[in-house]
């Protein structure tokens, strides 16, 4: 964790933020300048930056670093700045390990994600149960720098690495019937505390489900890394879902299963809640939360006495990307 003025930095300590920025280079001159500033002076003086991140090295099988080196560079345009990397890693959602922000990066390391296997099911022609290596073998990864809105409230922009799944979904033939996606994260009580606290209200294992024309759409992404490194557990790994136009939590962490459905799957925030949180989960600032407004943002990082407000923009910014796919529906009922 960086604390220091970053004119007493020496060069040993940069932090991995840095050192991607420089090696990577995909915000060439004042950008990247800008980029850079914005992190170390966050790092160094926000109330808000947690202090919780350790992992900030992860390791990752051979076959994945290998991987992950070839990545390509971003190929959209970045008007905002990239968020630090100890926000990223140390401000999360994951109720597999608690409710607190800071849980995730706390208790996550214990998760074994090296073997990992990933079941495809239903309406393919080639399901199967595949070894994570074997399931990303030819798929040239890239990196995809997206704004990440939670229904909370509250914002990121996070330099992803990993490919449609588009891509995937091709492979495995899907059937005139495959009319949806569903997917499940892993079960397993013994490294996941959450799943067995008994203050937890959800169902296990957390579940998710997009529409197959939103699922084949090119901006939807499969993750495996962060920052040109390996995906830390706290976010997801080995595998996570980015669906940049939708709220947070249909982003499902430590995928293990993908079921090609006839009908719309159950997704675990609107079993919970349905009046509060849609399968759809479309970034809407007119369509407001029962309890809150959409309206506005938080961007972190974000100190307690100057809040980093920002507009929320409809489709978080990619309406003209994904618009077409909701032309006929009424947002406000289908949220
Ligand atoms: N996936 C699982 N399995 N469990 C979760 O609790 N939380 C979701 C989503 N994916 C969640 C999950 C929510 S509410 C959000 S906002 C994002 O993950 C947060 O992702 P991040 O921690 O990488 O920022």
């Amino acid at each position: 964790m960086l604390i220091k003025r970053p004119s007493d930095i020496p060069s040993s300590e940069i932090t991995p933020e840095a050192i991607y920025h420089a090696r990577r280079d995909f915000m060439r001159g004042a950008m990247s300048v800008a980029a850079l500033g914005v992190g170390v002076a966050a790092a160094s003086n926000s109330m808000a930056a947690p202090a919780h991140v350790t992992d900030v090295d992860v390791k990752g099988p051979a076959w994945l670093t290998q991987q992950l080196a070839a990545a390509s560079a971003n190929k959209g345009v970045i008007t905002d700045t990239i968020t630090p990397y100890e926000h990223i890693t140390g401000y999360n959602n994951f109720y597999e390990y608690g409710y607190n922000k800071t849980d995730p990066a706390e208790k996550a390391h214990v998760l074994t994600t090296n073997p990992w296997t990933v079941e495809i099911a239903g309406e393919v022609a080639k399901p199967g149960t595949f070894a994570l290596e074997d399931l990303l073998k030819g798929i040239a990864l890239e990196e995809r720098v997206y704004r990440l809105r939670c229904v909370e409230a509250w914002s990121m922009v996070v330099p992803w690495v990993g490919f449609s799944l588009a891509e995937l979904i091709q492979r495995f033939e899907p059937t005139s019937k495959a009319k949806y996606l569903a997917f499940t994260t892993l079960e397993r009580p013994a490294e996941m505390p959450g799943q067995k606290s008994r203050f937890s209200t959800i169902d296990w294992p957390y579940r998710e489900g997009l529409r197959m024309d939103e699922a084949m759409h090119p901006l939807t992404t499969l993750a495996v890394g962060l920052y040109g490194k390996v995906l830390p557990n706290q976010n997801g790994a080995p595998l996570r879902l980015v669906v940049p136009w939708k709220y947070g939590f249909k982003y499902i962490k430590s995928i293990v299963k993908i079921e090609f459905t006839e009908k719309q799957p159950k997704t675990t925030w609107s079993m919970l809640a349905p009046d509060e949180y849609g399968f759809y989960a479309n970034v809407n600032p007119q369509v407001s939360h029962p309890r809150w407004s959409q309206a506005e943002e938080r961007r972190l990082p974000s100190g307690l006495l100057k809040p980093n407000i920002i507009p929320t923009q409809l489709f978080n910014g990619y309406a003209e990307q994904v618009a077409h796919l909701y032309k006929d529906m009424d947002l406000r009922k289908f949220y």
